[in-house]
């Protein structure tokens, strides 16, 4: 279907006299799509759909990088907004709100007895670290994952321009299902470590056994065990990944999906610990703004009664089920591979087969937004795509989309049936990009 990016495509070119990128976000930002062949500017969205600024309609599988976990303009939750300005924003006191809302959280995930709010999920997780590190006594950090933009973690990434060395010193990676890589790691040093921090499951399962053998070398070690339930919360278990796989840690940071869209954070732990928050600093002016409280009350009330997760679990296995047949009709297995979880399935190129990855998934991009559907290499679900007309007009697009993809790859060059530039991939932590 023939679509225009006219009003993108002139945006982009005003935005990048003012700001640099043209965005706030390098998953947002030009070289994350096929540029020329795709938005770069929306408008607005409505339950499970997004419309950019040509006038163009989307299914959306990206959904503001994940927090938005109802649907867009969600009743439930815009009501509580408006009720909340009704009243204010941001006051010179703590409100009501912030207790009611820790509250929630101490009842549905299993390691919080305390909890402290932030805005962003990158300051749930250096919070985290901070006390950790205040809490041992040590400096050292073992990561395993993608845990935001400050310098702790971003250190151990290829984009570690502007970190000091002796900061990234600092920080050591791990292998995720890998606990030997841990355990390597934490002998060498044994007195080192602050905390280990992981994201519990991203695209990869954990394997059995895998994260019970993480808290166990934490507790050995006197570790800080956090984990980073960002993506895992509110979406594979109300109670983040630690209440579907049995496995407690010590910290926690929460965030993305808390408030449907609403800026809003937290870290929340163990009370021994999280004590130590009276001693360290965080603190800001925005960690009891009153819109994004009011809206994870209401966001979390209704994942609750709606049971959101197992109606996005159920979505997703179907969709992938789904999917999986239609790459296998058009021989496509050798190209692309269906994984992630039920909660989170992703559509990935294996860089086998007939073409490089970044054109393959640059082409299959391509192709999906010209039928319609606005989607990363995961398919991030909310309770709005649980309608039969989303699935319905998604499976449509993925045929249309997979059909164009294998017309591509017939071809000598591939690359030659891109009508943009070619995706340009930040770096990568798992097998696709969340942040
Ligand atoms: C697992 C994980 N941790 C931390 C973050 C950082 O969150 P934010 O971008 O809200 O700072 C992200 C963002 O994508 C994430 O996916």
């Amino acid at each position: 279907m023939k679509r225009s990016f006219d009003n993108s495509g002139a945006l982009y070119t005003r935005a990048l006299n003012t700001i640099p990128l043209a965005s706030q976000t390098f998953s947002k930002a030009a070289m994350a799509t096929v540029e020329g062949a795709a938005p770069l500017f929306l408008e607005r969205g409505d339950g499970a759909r997004v419309w950019d600024v040509d006038g163009n309609e989307y299914i959306d599988y990206v959904l503001g990088l994940l927090p938005v976990v109802l649907g867009y303009r969600d009743p439930d939750v815009d009501a509580a907004i408006r009720s909340q300005l009704e009243r204010g924003i941001s006051f010179s006191l703590a409100t009501d709100l912030e207790p009611e809302l820790a509250e929630r959280l101490v009842e549905i995930i299993p390691c919080a007895e305390m909890v402290r709010f932030g805005k962003n999920g990158s300051d749930a997780t250096s919070a985290a670290i901070r006390l950790a590190r205040a809490y041992t006594g040590r400096d050292r950090i073992a990561v395993a994952g993608y845990h935001g933009w400050h310098d702790w973690y971003i250190g151990t990434t290829a984009r570690h321009l502007g970190v000091p060395q002796t900061v990234r010193d600092l920080s050591s990676k791990f292998a995720f299902n890998d606990a030997n890589t841990l355990e390597h790691l934490l002998k060498a040093d044994p007195q080192g470590f602050a905390a280990v921090i992981l994201e519990p499951m991203a695209l990869e399962a954990p394997e059995p056994g895998f994260l019970e053998a993480v808290r166990t070398l934490c507790d050995r070690y006197e570790v800080i065990l956090v984990f980073d339930e960002i993506v895992t919360g509110f979406r594979i278990h109300l109670g983040g990944a630690q209440a579907e796989f049995g496995v407690t840690p010590d910290l926690a940071a929460f965030g993305k999906a808390m408030g449907n869209g609403m800026p809003i954070s937290a870290i929340v732990g163990q009370r021994e610990i999280m004590r130590h928050m009276e001693h360290i600093f965080f603190s800001g002016t925005f960690g009891g703004e009153a819109l994004s409280l009011a809206a994870a009350i209401a966001t979390i009330d209704k994942l609750r009664v709606a049971q959101a997760p197992k109606v996005i679990n159920k979505l997703g296995a179907y969709l992938k089920e789904e999917i999986g047949k239609k790459i296998l009709e058009r021989s496509l297995t050798e190209e692309l591979s269906v994984g992630g979880g039920d909660w989170w399935p992703a559509v990935v190129a294996t860089g086998q087969g007939r073409s490089d990855p970044v054109t393959v998934t640059s082409l299959l991009k391509q192709e999906l937004i010209a039928w319609g559907v606005l989607s990363g290499a995961t398919l991030n679900l909310s309770l709005a795509h649980a309608n039969e007309s989303v699935v319905g007009e998604t499976l449509i697009a993925y045929d249309r989309a997979l059909d164009g993809l294998a017309e591509a790859l017939r071809r000598n060059n591939p690359a030659s049936c891109l009508r943009g530039k070619p995706l340009r991939p930040v770096f990568q932590v798992r097998n696709a990009s969340a942040g």
